[in-house]
């Protein structure tokens, strides 16, 4: 049974490196019985190509090299979706796979699920994360969600408001999985390791006569991530966040690892004397906002796991903070990830000014603890195999299993 497993984008890497590990542990038991063996094919169109934004995650999250690299690249939303259907739908025909399975929300998601959706006979589509909305149709990724999961036959979900959003959209129950999240199964498996990363000493964030990592040793700091269009496209809302953030500032240096977009947007709207840019810090100097490169999984966690407070405009942080028990304030209005907010532990901080340093405030005495959703138990990976060969295996007549499932699905 060839299972085709698509990647684009940073967030999709640690998606699916659990898949594969599962895929890897079946194949194990099933060689040992009588079991079908599942042949994985890793596709990545390149949407994100820097050493930085992919080849780090590949290596830290021990992913194999992609069997097929499509080298999409930057450009437009038209342009980069477009590119990416074109290539990819003769990888679809040369490689015929059973099942495709995509994840989370970005470009390739959309891209490969619209090219599969089409394909006769086609394999059947499989949505990692489904069922996610912010309601906010101005963000890429909403319409990336909701036309990903009209096109896909199995929904895996991470969480309750993902089931109700799916059944309200007339998505039949027995397409829909509730299995938790593989972003979380990364992290479970990976924060131990993510203790013995450099990067607080590299980024001199350790007081100077104590042990690495120790979490007593670290100087107090939040950590930032800044890269949604709406935040920083336009001057004044990149301002606006920034002007927010000042009084934080003031008290802890705030570490802004910045994607390429974000490095490219302070050039151009000249916001350079709102950021410190030197690789070694002032031992003096306590606050400020101090830009960095992008990072790796494994130094990126520990920057999560030791930082006082994190600041983001991101999906999967924020559910990532919560699990490490780090107070978040989203620099958002909405979240599609409403089991975030549930204890308080993530709050939405909004992109204006006032409304951000309240949140700051509010968020920096909160005390750490963990939470930890229904099912994020590190097994959602195991639960989606489970289910991709259960079901193949009830299809398993030669008719394309699109043909069974597709008479389910309600249209309006
Ligand atoms: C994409 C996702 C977003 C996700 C983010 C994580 C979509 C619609 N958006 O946004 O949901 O949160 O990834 O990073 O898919 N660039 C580089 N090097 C790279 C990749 C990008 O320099 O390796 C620069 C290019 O100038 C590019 C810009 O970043 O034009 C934006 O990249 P793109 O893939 O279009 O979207 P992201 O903003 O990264």
């Amino acid at each position: 049974m060839k299972i085709m497993i698509v990647v684009g984008a940073r967030p999709n890497f640690m998606k699916v490196a659990p898949i594969l590990r599962a895929i890897t542990v079946y194949n194990s038991a099933a060689a040992q019985g009588s079991g079908r063996v599942l042949q994985p094919i890793l596709v990545h169109t390149g949407q994100h190509y820097d050493a930085m934004m992919s080849d780090t995650f590949f290596a830290d999250l021990h992913l194999p090299e992609p069997d097929i690299f499509l080298g999409v690249g930057s450009g437009s939303h038209a342009v980069q979706t477009g590119e990416i259907m074109r290539r990819f739908e003769k990888v679809l025909l040369e490689n015929t796979p059973d099942v495709m399975v995509v994840v989370g929300d970005v470009n390739s998601t959309l891209a490969c699920a619209l090219v599969a959706a089409k394909m006769n006979p086609r394999p059947l589509i499989a949505h990692v994360e489904a069922g996610l909305r912010s309601f906010d149709r101005q963000m890429p990724e909403e319409s990336n969600r909701v036309v990903t999961d009209h096109l896909s036959d199995l929904l895996f979900v991470t969480e309750a408001s993902g089931m109700t959003n799916l059944s309200r959209e007339g998505i039949p129950a027995e397409r829909i999985f509730f299995v938790g999240n593989t972003m979380i199964d990364s992290l479970l498996g990976f924060a131990s390791k993510a203790d013995s990363s450099r990067v607080l000493n590299s980024l001199g964030l350790c007081e100077r006569h104590e042990g690495e990592g120790d979490r007593r040793a670290v100087r107090p700091y939040a950590l930032l991530t800044l890269h949604r269009p709406a935040n920083v496209d336009v001057r004044e809302a990149f301002v606006e966040i920034i002007e927010g953030l000042q009084e934080l500032a003031r008290s802890h240096q705030i570490i802004f690892p910045a994607h390429p977009r974000s490095q490219a947007r302070i050039r151009e709207h000249g916001l350079e004397p709102y950021f410190q840019f030197e690789a070694q810090p002032d031992s003096q100097r306590a606050g400020g906002i101090r830009l960095v490169s992008p990072q790796g999984y494994l130094d990126f966690v520990c920057l999560m796991k030791n930082a006082r407070l994190i600041l983001t405009d991101s999906g999967g942080i924020q559910e990532e903070s919560i699990c490490l028990g780090v107070p978040c304030v989203t620099l958002r209005e909405n979240t599609e990830r409403p089991v975030t907010l549930a204890a308080g532990m993530n709050v939405l901080g909004g992109v204006r000014r006032e409304g951000i340093r309240c949140a700051v405030r509010q968020q920096l005495v909160r005390s750490q603890q963990k939470q930890m959703p229904e099912m994020w138990d590190g097994k959602a990976a195991e639960r989606i195999v489970e289910v991709l060969v259960s079901f193949m295996s009830s299809h398993d007549d030669g008719a394309p299993a699109f043909k069974s499932l597709a008479t389910t699905v309600k249209r309006d």
